[in-house]
């Protein structure tokens, strides 16, 4: 089962986020010290946006996906997506595509034309999951992020929601 997640859901939420930053640091852009200093309140007025999706397994958070949409008005018919996270127990069982496809119903039911996301150039297994799902490369960037001083290159992938 995927739904919105709401403030109700801070305590997993968290608890996935975290447990997601440990064992997969490159595909998360904050890191642990940040997501740990992240207050309460500012978690529950994200998760009250109704755009963070969380799958669901017998009751127990194992996956989640954010969708951000754009902020000045330029921007308003973009979003971003991610992070995308399925806890290992739960991963190879199609919910990784499930919460894609949910957050792109989103992205579409909110009038967005298109969605952009990043990922790490060596994430082999999520970048043959966004182009299944039909985003094409647009660029790469290099040194995108540095982690613990060693830079590492993101591809910038795009879907246009009206041409597909
Ligand atoms: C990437 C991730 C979200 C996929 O979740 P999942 O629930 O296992 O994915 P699904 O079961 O829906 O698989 C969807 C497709 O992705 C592909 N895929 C997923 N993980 C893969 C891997 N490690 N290697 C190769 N292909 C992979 C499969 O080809 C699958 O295609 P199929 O439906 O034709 O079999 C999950 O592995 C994960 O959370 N990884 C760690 C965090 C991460 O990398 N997030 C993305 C950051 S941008």
């Amino acid at each position: 089962m995927i739904r919105a997640l709401t403030g109700a859901d801070l305590s997993a939420y968290r608890a996935m986020w975290l447990d997601g930053l440990r064992r997969t640091p490159d595909a998360f852009l904050l890191t642990e010290a940040e997501a740990v200093g992240m207050t309460d309140a500012q978690l529950i007025a994200r998760l009250e946006q109704g755009t963070i999706f969380g799958a669901f397994v017998q009751d127990q958070l194992v996956g989640m996906i954010a969708l951000s949409r754009g902020g000045p008005e330029r921007l308003r018919h973009m979003g971003d997506l991610g992070p995308l996270y399925v806890h290992p127990s739960a991963q190879g069982r199609g919910l990784g595509r499930a919460l894609m496809q949910v957050a792109e119903q989103a992205a579409r039911d909110m009038g967005l034309l298109q969605v952009e996301l990043c990922v790490d150039a060596t994430n082999h297994g999520a970048i043959g999951l966004y182009k299944s799902c039909g985003f094409v490369q647009i660029g790469l960037r290099p040194r995108s992020v540095i982690v613990n001083g060693t830079p590492r290159d993101d591809l910038l992938m795009l879907k246009q929601l009206d041409h597909a």
